[in-house]
C-alpha cells in the first residue's frame, strides 16, 4: 500500500490517514483504493469496531487531484472515485471523521457519510465543484439540502462558499469543534466510546438512521454519471489548466 495512505488499527479502531502533505492530500486513485481495501479489512475483523478518517498536516483533503482529472480528461479514462464512494456510502460499522483543516471537494461530500464529524477550530468545509466545470458527487446534491437546509447547500454547491467549523457546528453538520492539538485525543475518545458499545446494537442502529435514504444509490450513480461527463468538458479544461498555471480561470466565451 502506498505511503499516501496510512492505515493503523489499535483498540478496536482503524484509522485512515491521507498522507500527501506536499500536495494538501489531494486523492489519487491509489489512496481511493487503499481506502476501500481499508474499509473491507475492518468490515470484516470482528475485532475492529470502529473506523476513522483523518490527515496529515494542516488540509483533510484538498479533494480528488486535479492532475488526475487533466489526465482522466486526455485519456478518456473512466477510472475515478466511484468504489471509494460505493463503499463508504455502504459501510455497516460506524465511521468517525477527525477534520484537521480544510475539506475540499470529496474531502467535505465524504463527511456527509461519516456518523459523527470532530472538526479542528481550522478545519473548513469547501465544495468548489461549479467552479471547477463540475457537478457534486457522492450523493451531496442531496444530502446537503436535507442536512444543512436548501440555502446554505446552495450557497455551497452553487457558489462555492465554504463553512467555518463554528459555523459547521451552528448548523449541526458536526458534533463537535475542539482546538487542533486536541483534534485526535477527542477523536479517539469517540471512537472509544464507540467501540465499547455493543457491536451489533451499534450496526442496527447506523442502519436504521441510513435506509431512510432510499433514492441515495440512484443519486450517486446519477451524479457520477453527469460528473464524468463534466471531467471532458471545456469548461472543466480551462479550470483544471487554470489551477495548475496558478492563474484564475475564464468562463466568459462558454454558453
Ligand atoms: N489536486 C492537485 N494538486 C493539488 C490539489 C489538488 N486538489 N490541491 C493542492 N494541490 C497542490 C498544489 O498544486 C501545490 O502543488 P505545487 O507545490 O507543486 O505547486 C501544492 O498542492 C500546495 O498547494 P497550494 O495551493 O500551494 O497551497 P495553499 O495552502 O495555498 O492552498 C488549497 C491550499 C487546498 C486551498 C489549494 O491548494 C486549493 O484550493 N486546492 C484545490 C482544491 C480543489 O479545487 N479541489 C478539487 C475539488 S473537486
Amino acid at each position: 500500500m502506498t505511503q499516501e495512505l496510512i492505515v493503523t488499527t489499535a483498540n478496536a479502531v482503524t484509522e485512515i490517514r491521507f498522507n500527501r502533505p506536499e500536495k494538501k492530500n489531494a486523492l489519487t486513485r491509489a489512496m481511493y483504493d487503499g481506502a476501500v481495501a481499508a474499509f473491507e479489512a475492518a468490515e470484516n475483523d470482528p475485532a475492529i469496531r470502529v473506523m476513522m478518517l483523518t490527515g496529515t498536516g494542516d488540509t483533510f483533503t484538498s479533494g480528488n487531484d486535479i492532475k488526475d482529472f487533466q489526465q482522466r480528461a486526455e485519456s478518456r479514462n473512466a477510472s475515478d472515485a466511484s468504489p471509494f464512494l460505493t463503499a463508504l456510502s455502504t459501510l455497516q460499522k460506524p465511521l468517525i471523521a477527525a477534520v484537521n483543516g480544510a475539506a475540499i471537494g470529496v474531502g467535505t461530500t465524504m463527511l456527509a457519510h461519516c456518523d459523527l464529524i470532530v472538526a479542528a477550530r481550522s478545519a473548513r468545509f469547501v465544495m468548489p465543484f461549479t467552479r471547477l466545470g463540475l457537478v457534486p458527487e457522492a450523493g451531496s446534491s442531496l444530502l446537503f439540502p436535507q442536512l444543512l437546509g436548501h440555502q446554505r447547500a446552495s450557497a455551497m454547491l452553487l457558489l462555492g462558499d465554504a463553512m467555518d467549523a463554528d459555523a459547521a457546528f451552528a448548523a449541526g453538520f458536526v458534533y463537535q469543534v475542539v482546538e487542533d492539538v486536541e483534534l485526535m485525543t477527542a477523536a479517539r475518545a469517540l471512537a472509544a466510546r464507540l467501540a465499547a458499545l455493543p457491536p451489533q446494537a451499534i450496526r442496527q442502529t447506523k442502519h436504521l438512521m441510513r435506509r431512510g435514504q432510499p433514492d441515495l444509490p440512484g443519486r450517486i450513480s446519477e451524479e457520477l454519471e453527469l460528473f464524468r461527463e463534466r471531467v471532458h468538458s471545456p469548461e472543466a479544461a480551462e479550470a483544471f489548466a487554470a489551477f495548475m498555471e496558478k492563474r484564475a480561470p475564464d468562463f466568459s466565451r462558454f454558453t
